[in-house]
This record gives C-alpha cells, structure tokens and sequence, in this order.
C-alpha cells in the first residue's frame, strides 16, 4: 500500500491522492527549461536510467501524468528531474509554475532500457542526447556503476543554444568536486557538449561529429568499435533514428534488457518537437 498524503492543485484546494511527493527545491534554466527535486518514497528502487510517470492533478481533478527520465542517481535520497516548458502542454504549462513545499504525483514503478543492464561489457560508453535527452544521463554519470563498468565515459550532449547546455554543463562540472565519484570520474568522463544554432567552441550535430570522425579527433579517441564502445541514446525520434543509423554503421547492434547488445535507445518525448 502507498501512502496517503494530501496533495494541492493549481488552486490550492487540498485533496488526498497516493503518490504524492514534496518539491524540496526548483530551478529554471532557461525560458523553456527547469530542473526540480521531490522527496523520495521509501519504497522505491530504481535503476539508474530509468523513468516514472509523475505529474499533477487535471482541472477534472485526475491525474494528469507523463513519462519523465529520473535526472538523479539510485542513490540519492531525494529525487530530481530536468524538463522541458511546453506553453500550451497540458502537464508542463503547469508544472512550470511548481514551488518547494507543493506536491506532485509520482508513480512509483520505473522502467526503461537506458541501463547498464542492457549492454554488454565494453571499454568504453557513449551517453548521446539532445535536450532534456540529457536527463537519464544526469543520473549515470552520477552513478558509481558507470564508472566500475568502463574506463572512459563520453558525454555528447546537442542543443540548439548555449543557454540550453547550462544544465549538463554544471552537472559535469560538480561531478568533480563530488565526495562520492570525483575521485571515479576524473580522467574517465569526457564532456563533449555542442549548439548547432548560436556560436559555441564545439558546434554541430551528434550525427555529423560521429560521422565526420570529429569528435574522435577533438577528444584524441579511436573511432567507434563494436568490440570496445556501448552508446545509450536519448532525444527526439528523429535524432533517435538517425543516431541509430550511424551506430550500427559502426557496427553496434541495438540491445534491450531482455537481450543486452552493444546500444540501447530511448526516446527523450513523443512528438516533434516544439
Ligand atoms: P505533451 O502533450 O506531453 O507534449 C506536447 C508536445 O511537446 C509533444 O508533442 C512534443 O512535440 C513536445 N515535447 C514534449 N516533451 C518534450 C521534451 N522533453 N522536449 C522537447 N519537446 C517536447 N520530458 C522532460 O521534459 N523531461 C524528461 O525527463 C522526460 N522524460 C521522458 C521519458 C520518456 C520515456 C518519454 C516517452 C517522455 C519523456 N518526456 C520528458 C516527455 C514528457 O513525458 C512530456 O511529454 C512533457 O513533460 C510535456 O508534457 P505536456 O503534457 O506539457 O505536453
Ligand atoms: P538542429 O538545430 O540542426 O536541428 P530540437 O530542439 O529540435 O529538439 O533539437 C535539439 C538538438 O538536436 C538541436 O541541436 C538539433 O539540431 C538536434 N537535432 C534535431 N534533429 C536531429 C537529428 N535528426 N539528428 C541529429 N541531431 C538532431
């Protein structure tokens, strides 16, 4: 049985709901961007990676609920989520306005293929997202696993805007200083961050630095091998498919928890994008 406790809506009219949780703390990062943490039930196990349904009460009064990455580590006792800002979304045009000490609904079953689980050994692991793609990564570069698992860890991460990078940028940065994995991290984690549409040291599709052998070249790597590189894939469809292609001309071959392989993939929303 779930706890009970009370939960208040858009209107701050006090019901019961299961699930719900307590925003300890928000943070916008852009216009169309913030990153917020909740209190963690006791009772939930999650793999790094994966994702749960979380959401808010509807003006009907049900839930209203979508799929959201846990940006945070499986062992961090509070939980944390990165997420877009849809203006007319009907759970973000809302979720926007969320203060610490509110609450949200969180449906305490995760899933997902973006675990380590679901690749085969390997020397080296490529994290590749756009967007909030970024937010299952933010949990397994924080996850001592990542780190027991491979001898270097590369994280791409696209944007259209610099601003948009922000995110990913200080969670890298604070991984360093971080008492647990610093230590673990450094010399291991490469942080290839990229814009394609405002000036930025590094610039260009994921696609097109994998392709072009850029990214191998700026980061001193060898190209990718089936033999040594696992990738884990998060963005819009399309960036799915087409990193999906580049991979296994690669020679990568798609994985799932049922049957580990060199690549998993998952997609970061449904739709095209706003
Ligand atoms: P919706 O009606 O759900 O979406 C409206 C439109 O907005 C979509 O058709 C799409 O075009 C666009 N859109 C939705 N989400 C995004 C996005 N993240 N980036 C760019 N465009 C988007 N969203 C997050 O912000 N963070 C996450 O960690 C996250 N994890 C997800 C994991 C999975 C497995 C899936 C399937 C989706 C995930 N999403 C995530 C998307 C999320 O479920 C919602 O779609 C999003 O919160 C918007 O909800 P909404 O009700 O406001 O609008
Ligand atoms: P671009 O600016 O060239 O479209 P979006 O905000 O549209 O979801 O895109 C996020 C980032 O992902 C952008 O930098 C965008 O590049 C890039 N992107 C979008 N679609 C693809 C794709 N099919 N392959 C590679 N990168 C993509």
């Amino acid at each position: 049985m779930t706890e009970q406790k009370p939960v208040s809506d858009s209107t701050a009219l006090k019901v019961t709901l299961p699930d719900a949780q307590t925003v300890t703390s928000v943070k916008h990062w852009t216009d169309r961007l913030f990153s917020f943490r909740v209190t963690r039930p006791a009772s939930l196990r999650f793999r790094s990676g994966e994702f749960v349904m979380i959401g808010l009460l509807g003006d009907n009064g049900k839930p209203l609920l979508r799929a959201y990455s846990i940006a945070s580590p499986a062992w961090d006792d509070e939980l944390e989520f990165y997420s877009i800002k849809v203006p007319d979304g009907p759970l973000t045009s809302k979720l926007q306005h969320i203060q610490p000490g509110e609450q949200i609904i969180l449906r305490p079953k995760p899933v997902g293929t973006l675990v380590h689980d679901a690749l085969l050994p390997g020397k080296r692991v490529w994290f590749l997202a756009t967007g909030t793609g970024i937010a299952p990564f933010a949990s397994l570069m924080r996850e001592p696993e990542t780190y027991e698992k491979y001898d270097q860890v590369v994280m791409m991460h696209t944007c259209r805007t610099v601003g948009e990078l922000e995110y990913g940028r200080q969670l890298v940065e604070s991984l360093r200083d971080d008492p647990l994995i610093g230590e673990m991290v450094e010399g291991k984690l490469l942080y290839y961050p990229t814009t394609t549409r405002e000036d930025f040291p590094h610039m260009g599709r994921i696609t097109d630095n994998l392709v072009s052998g850029k990214v191998f070249i700026d980061l001193g790597l060898k190209p990718m091998r089936p033999e040594t590189d696992r990738a884990m894939v998060c963005g819009s469809l399309a960036f799915n498919k087409d990193v999906m292609a580049v991979l296994e001309g690669f020679g990568l071959r798609e994985g799932a928890n049922s049957e580990p392989r060199e690549y998993v993939v998952e997609k970061a929303f449904v739709g095209d994008g706003i």
